[in-house]
């Protein structure tokens, strides 16, 4: 007998197969059972007749508990009707093995709150939309990979302990690091400008730290951001490389997660749409649309959560209205220096803006991509290091890097899970992770 996977049930139509999964959900129609069954690669349905299976077996089916772990034979049959993922196959059942008979899961098909969901994710991870999510995600990191690999960049890794802030000193976390304060890695960027001047074009991908202390959903304590940078680029060229990266990213999953995006009911024209070019507005501009945005607000609460002028960060309301107004990703770049961190390039003849972009995906998702061109300049980076008070000890390192052959440079970060969340299109980044750490959680 095959055993086969259900993710690959339609080439095995008319054959006798074997699946080993779970049992996720029965319904019974007076002969008829329905045996929904996951194997972790699909869903699909098992039917058993009792008339065909006989009575004993019938009856053993009827019986067993939902997550009860079997291995099944039958016949794969094209139903159209026939629920699953993918959907329109199902098995007729001819044999049944019970590994494990359960009883009492905790989850079951009623609404659970999301606490209870989130205490018990070690088994919420099988409900078919935390695993669709969690297979786009796999995919999502697969096309990340690839897309750079094929272009010239070598994957280099940048260190997880640090010895200073790179993004910010509000969301530290502190280890002791025998005897001596180091801090979890926010980004990797700074290590990242050293290896393109050994290297070209790096990129490094792996877990990122932040200490939010802002309930959000778009904010995790750990998420795993893929930063590329490259030498010789500057800010339109990255504008150019960014747009390519995601679309590719978008196409990539487009083709291969159909099923899964079509099971969480994401609007997938939204997501064909997704081509370069992408539409580039200025900071400048972008305050102008919110400002617009903010007097033609009807909801008083919603006019006071935009109230901005020009030098301020744009929050999450802002970036969510921004974006309605946008079906692709909306580049914002020259932001105001002093939002910024401290490494960005000055704006030429404009020293209070810098050359930094910021990606914000479509429908209300906002911000993905973080990136800028770098200051080349070492006097420049020095002055800008004193001006946010960060040890100069700390940075000599980084300014030997201007001073060694100093070149243009840019690059950015795109958050895994923010990217996921869009391109799934749901409401919270929680979802995105496994196992998410965020500021009331890190439990299991
Ligand atoms: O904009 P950020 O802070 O940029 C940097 O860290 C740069 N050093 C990157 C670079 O140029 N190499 O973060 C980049 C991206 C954001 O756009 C967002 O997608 C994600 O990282 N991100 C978070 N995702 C989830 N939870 C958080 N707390 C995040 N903070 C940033
Ligand atoms: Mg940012």
């Amino acid at each position: 007998m095959t055993t086969i996977t259900i993710e690959k049930i339609a080439d095995y139509v008319g054959q006798t197969v074997t699946i080993k999964g779970w049992l996720y959900a029965i319904t019974r129609k007076g002969k008829l059972m329905f045996v929904r069954l996951r194997d972790g690669t699909g869903m699909t349905q098992g039917v058993a007749f009792r008339p065909e299976v006989g009575d004993e077996l019938f009856e053993l089916l009827k019986r067993l508990g939902q997550e009860s772990s079997l291995i099944v034979t039958g016949t794969v049959r094209e139903n159209g009707r026939a629920p699953g993922i993918p959907k329109g196959y199902e098995i007729g059942i001819e044999a049944v093995q019970v590994l494990q008979d359960v009883s009492d899961y905790p989850i079951t098909p009623k609404e659970h709150g999301v606490e209870f969901l989130m205490d018990n994710r070690h088994l919420w991870l099988r409900s078919s939309q935390q695993w669709a999510v969690m297979r786009i995600r796999t995919t999502i990191k697969r096309a990340i990979i690839d897309f750079l690999d094929d272009n010239g960049f070598l994957n280099i890794d940048t260190p997880i302990i640090t010895p200073s802030a790179a993004e910010g000193t509000s969301t530290l976390f502190e280890v002791d690091y025998f005897d001596e304060k180091a801090y979890l890695a926010q980004t990797g960027q700074l290590y990242n400008e050293a290896n393109i001047m050994a290297f070209g074009k790096v990129y490094c991908f792996g877990p990122t730290f932040r200490a939010e202390k802002s309930k959000t959903r778009r904010h995790l304590a750990e998420f795993w951001m893929v930063e590329p940078e490259m030498a010789f680029f500057d800010l339109d060229d990255l504008m150019d490389f960014e747009e390519q990266f995601v679309s590719y990213i978008i196409q990539t999953t487009l083709q291969k997660r159909r099923n899964e995006l079509e099971f969480l009911g994401r609007d997938l024209s939204m997501l064909e749409n997704i081509t370069p070019p992408f539409p580039r507005i200025s900071y400048d501009e972008a305050i102008e649309r919110v400002h617009a945005i903010r007097d033609a607000a009807d909801d008083p609460e919603l006019k006071a959560q935009l109230a901005i002028e020009w030098g301020d960060d744009f929050g999450s309301p802002h970036e969510t209205e921004l974006t309605k107004q946008f079906d692709k990703p909306v580049f914002v770049y020259g932001y105001p220096t002093q939002v910024k961190a401290f490494y960005m390039e000055p704006w030429p003849g404009r020293p209070e803006v810098c050359k930094s972009v910021d990606l914000l995906a479509p429908e209300g998702y906002g911000e993905i991509i973080g990136g800028s061109e770098r200051m080349s300049d070492p006097d420049l980076l020095i002055e800008a290091i004193e001006r946010h008070e960060l040890p100069q000890e700390h940075f000599s390192w980084y300014v030997d890097l201007r001073k060694f052959g100093s070149v243009p440079h840019s690059g950015f970060g795109l958050g895994l899970e923010r990217t996921v969340t869009w391109i799934c299109g749901i409401p919270h980044i929680r979802q995105t992770s496994p196992f998410p750490r965020t500021l009331n959680r890190m439990r299991p």
